[in-house]
């Protein structure tokens, strides 16, 4: 075991206090490597075992080919999306990033279980390259937009408000468990609640139909996911230059996995994939080439409230309707 060494990061955004003064006594357990950045050929390491699962350094594909094939239930990938946001995403080209995504989704199919599926986050402008490709290994694709609205519009062309998540599945028995995210209805079904299908509807097809009740749980889940982009003063927040929100992973675990499942991340950064695993009752691995990356992960997995799935899913509810509103 190496002595632990926090060296000081590159800080853009105003970092939370609780991170900037992370120390190596505040990471209590289990942390085995060091912090020094690593580069592509640094042999892999586990950094921080934990009960239900591990953080490695290394490179993903590395890693990635030496996990045993069709052993994972669901990937979480939020790879570097090649903006020049760090020395991590950076390419040669943009043919480059292409190649290096293909070769890394391409081990990423192998470890899932036919039952398995992948997410892929990223902009829709370097998705749309990269699906009909990728798609050679999988049985289908869907395309998730996740939609915020909290980012300052400063450019000159059209205001981003969304990024792309490809959902890929190995086989059509892929897990979907759309009951676990159902949202609640929009006003107008809440106001009238039972009613008959119109003749004349497009799904009434010339006949009438028993009254449709609304589903106790609420509506099913659309593909449009609205989350905002972690910003300062939220507790989750680390100085990562990319950090996920939970509230959006936890969205895309719980629709994709169970209780117990095995889900993985290729990139896991600041640990937002294996903290929404943790939370959410599943066996998790991430892996990242940045250790000091981890050492964040780490103080997020160690200072986790402790609340049932149920609570999670109302504290996401809650934080939804907050927004609404005040908009
Ligand atoms: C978009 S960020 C992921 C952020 C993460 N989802 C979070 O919420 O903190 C991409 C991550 O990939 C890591 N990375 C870049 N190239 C890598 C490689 N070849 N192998 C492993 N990790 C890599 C970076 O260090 C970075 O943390």
């Amino acid at each position: 075991m190496s002595t632990f060494a926090f060296p000081s990061m590159p800080i853009k955004a105003k970092p939370n206090p609780d991170w900037s003064s992370l120390d190596p006594v505040q990471v209590k357990r289990g942390c085995l490597g060091d912090t020094r950045p690593s580069d592509p050929s640094t042999p892999l390491r586990i950094f921080y075992e934990h009960p239900r699962g591990h953080l490695v350094t290394g490179d993903a594909i590395a890693w990635l080919n030496q996990l045993d094939a069709a052993s994972v239930d669901l990937i979480v990938a939020d790879p570097p999306y090649n903006l020049q946001k760090a020395k991590w995403d950076r390419f040669a080209t943009e043919e480059a990033y292409l190649t290096w995504s293909l070769e890394w989704i391409a081990a990423a199919r192998r470890v899932l279980k036919e039952t398995g599926s992948l997410y892929v986050c990223g902009f829709s402008e370097t998705l749309a390259d990269l699906k009909r490709p990728a798609l050679r290994w999988f049985a289908d694709c869907r395309w998730l937009v996740w939609h915020y609205r909290n980012k300052a519009n400063l450019g000159r062309d059209w205001g981003r408000s969304h990024e792309s998540i490809l959902h890929l599945r190995v086989t059509p028995a892929f897990r979907l468990r759309l009951d676990a995210v159902r949202v609640p209805y929009g006003g107008h079904t809440v106001k009238y609640p039972a009613r008959t299908q119109a003749r004349t509807s497009c799904f009434g097809d010339g006949r009438s139909r028993a009254p449709w009740v609304p589903h106790p749980a609420g509506a099913k889940p659309r593909d449009v996911l609205e989350y905002p982009t972690t910003c300062n003063g939220m507790g989750e927040r680390t100085p990562h230059p990319s950090q996920k929100p939970e509230g959006l992973i936890r969205h895309l675990i719980l629709a994709a996995s169970d209780e117990h499942d095995l889900v993985i991340d290729p990139f896991s950064g600041s640990g937002t994939t294996v903290v929404a695993a943790q939370q959410l009752n599943r066996r998790w691995i991430g892996c990242d080439r940045e250790p000091s990356y981890h050492a964040w992960a780490v103080r997020r997995l160690e200072t986790l409230p402790n609340r049932s799935i149920a609570d999670w899913l109302d504290h996401d509810r809650r934080a939804a309707s907050h927004r609404d509103g005040i908009r």
